[in-house]
């Protein structure tokens, strides 16, 4: 029975910065992709600020100026809110509702086993002190997937134990009160690797300052390639070189459309005779070509943000009433209508 069902997405992102181009082809790409394949019923993509003020709540003004950076990002890349409802996480107040109730399912020890938020609490020296809010995540979380009914969470690997809190309460719900209400969902991950930064740090971020943005300049872009690492000990062009720890190459991995050319340089590297500047221009071509239509789509819509704000208020505005009947539904099981 579960294959008649609608297929429906739901995923999103907390404002806390710009986005990147580990972001996209980490997750928008693949988003644009699904969008357009014309295979899901329904595509929530949520722009999670409530979710990012659980650690952020004395600096709200930077939450609100990146929800206008992300739905900018979203747009510049091709996600289309006529094909996916894109909306805002504190203007569907029932997920607020329903976190409140699922809270009375889930335990402060099953909490404290979440592998991805205990990694956050330890990155943020929250051990001392740690906001309710934030330690709660989870079950928010949990509210924005069920509140939609959705199946499949296109998300990366940090985002599994969500989904299987999400589970356990759908589960814990439908078996307890003998009810089909919630539905269960999958992760769909993405194929392709985490990008490193441009400095060859496993991770790319704002704090490190070795990112590359969707919205860089084409100078910009290529100045940061210019300085990307390469392999250390690769000192003459003839030397033979390490493609494994040559950022360049993961680049290249990532955003190559010639997959096979590029394995030729591979080999040809590792051998010695191709130098790292010819390698990097190879890169900065390839991701000029990408970036260029992303950017000037950017510059197109950010020219009247008003229209992008409305967007996201009718985004939000149709995403209510599906959560609404979630919750009235859930208000049902718990008797709370009277
Ligand atoms: N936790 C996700 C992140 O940090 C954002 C998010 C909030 C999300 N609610 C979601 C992702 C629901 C998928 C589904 O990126």
């Amino acid at each position: 029975m579960e294959n008649m069902k609608p297929k429906i997405i739901l995923t999103g992102d907390r404002p806390t910065g710009k986005l990147h181009v580990g972001h996209y082809v980490g997750s928008l790409k693949r988003r644009v992709e699904l969008q357009n394949s014309g295979e899901f019923d329904k595509i929530f993509i949520m722009i999670a600020d409530a979710q990012a003020l659980t650690d952020n709540a004395d600096n709200p003004a930077k939450i609100r100026d990146n929800i206008m950076e992300v739905a900018l990002d979203y747009l510049s890349v091709g996600l289309d809110p006529a094909k996916s409802n894109i909306f805002i996480q504190s203007h569907v107040a029932e997920l607020t509702e329903l976190t409140f109730y699922y809270m009375n399912l889930v335990t402060v020890s099953r909490l404290q086993r979440n592998p991805t938020v205990k990694a956050e609490i330890q990155m943020r020296n929250f051990e001392a002190s740690i906001p309710v809010g934030f330690f709660t995540y989870p079950i928010s979380q949990a509210a924005d997937i069920t509140a939609f009914q959705a199946n499949v969470i296109p998300v990366g690997e940090d985002q599994l134990p969500m989904i299987e809190q999400t589970n356990e309460i759908v589960r814990h719900i439908n078996r307890h009160f003998n009810t089909d209400i919630l539905r269960e969902c999958k992760p769909l991950l993405s194929k392709v690797t985490r990008l490193p930064g441009i400095d060859g740090q496993e991770k790319m971020g704002k704090s490190l300052n070795n990112a590359i943005y969707l919205k860089d300049s084409s100078e910009i872009i290529k100045e940061k390639i210019m300085n990307m690492f390469t392999d250390p000990n690769h000192l003459r062009v003839e030397d033979p070189g390490n493609v494994e720890v040559n950022t360049v190459f993961k680049y290249l991995d990532a955003f190559d459309p010639d997959l096979q050319e590029l394995q030729e340089w591979k080999e040809h590297y590792k051998k010695g005779g191709l130098g790292d500047m010819k390698v990097k221009r190879r890169l900065n071509d390839i991701m000029q070509q990408t970036l260029e239509p992303i950017r000037e789509r950017r510059l197109m819509f950010e020219k009247d943000k008003a229209e992008v704000l409305n967007m996201l208020k009718k985004g939000s505005e149709s995403a209510r009433p599906i959560a609404a009947e979630t919750l009235n539904k859930l208000k049902e099981v718990f008797t709370l209508i009277y």
